[in-house]
């Protein structure tokens, strides 16, 4: 779906697990918020049926192709009764996770980038803004200590992480940044907020 068909703006907030997208979405939310932003916070995978449905499932319980499926159905549901309704409010939309994050994990399983957007891009609205967090593997897992439940664990989802993080890091695009996200928190929550009232300012 095309951008600037609705009065509101969508901002993704994207990176490997323990980059910092949800402290950092957080944070923007209240910052814009004191600035008078009408601000709608989101999440995907979602609460709804299929989110419920892709955080029970099991190690390797479904295929590839099967669970771009669910995210698929996840992110439809999210856009019917969430994003758009958001977007033509006039809000602006912060989104934990978007399509991005089925390109890059979805992709690390083997299929097809390209194609993986093009299916999203049916039905999804593409954001105004993308922020790209970018922090090593180890980084990343360092600061999220419960998942390494074991070393067998640690090792098979840092493999994994490595091949996602290299699908972020090749996303380049107008209305796609990247940010050092291994800085202190002040110094990475400032650029977010700045960021994205530049976007506002002067939208792609
Ligand atoms: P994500 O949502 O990307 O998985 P979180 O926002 O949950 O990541 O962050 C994971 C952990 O890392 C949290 O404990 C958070 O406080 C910490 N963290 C986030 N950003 C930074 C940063 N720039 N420097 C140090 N620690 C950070
Ligand atoms: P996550 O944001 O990590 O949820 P939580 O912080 O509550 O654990 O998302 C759960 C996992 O889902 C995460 O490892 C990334 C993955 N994911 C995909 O594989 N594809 C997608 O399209 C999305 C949105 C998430």
């Amino acid at each position: 779906m095309k951008r600037g068909t609705h009065r509101g703006y969508l901002v993704a907030f994207e990176g490997i697990d323990g980059s910092g997208k949800s402290t950092h979405l957080k944070l923007a939310a209240r910052a814009l918020k004191e600035k008078g932003f009408k601000v709608t916070e989101l999440k995907e995978p979602t609460e709804g049926k299929w989110g419920e449905r892709i955080r029970s499932l099991r190690e390797n319980e479904v295929t590839p192709r099967e669970e771009l499926d669910l995210f698929l159905k996840d992110r439809r549901e999210d856009v019917e009764g969430n994003i758009l309704p958001a977007l033509e409010a006039g809000k602006l939309v912060l989104i934990d996770r978007y399509y991005f994050s089925t390109m890059a994990y979805q992709g690390a399983r083997g299929i097809d980038v390209k194609q993986i957007r093009r299916l999203n891009e049916q039905f999804a609205p593409v954001p105004e803004l993308v922020i790209i967090f970018d922090v090593p593997v180890d980084v990343g897992l360092r600061r999220i200590e419960t998942n390494r439940r074991s070393r067998h664990y640690y090792f098979e989802r840092r493999e994994y992480l490595e091949k996602v993080a290299g699908i972020y890091q090749q996303m380049k695009a107008e209305n796609i940044v990247h940010i050092d996200a291994t800085r202190p928190i002040e110094v990475v929550a400032s650029e977010v907020t700045e960021k994205i009232e530049g976007m506002i300012k002067s939208p792609v």
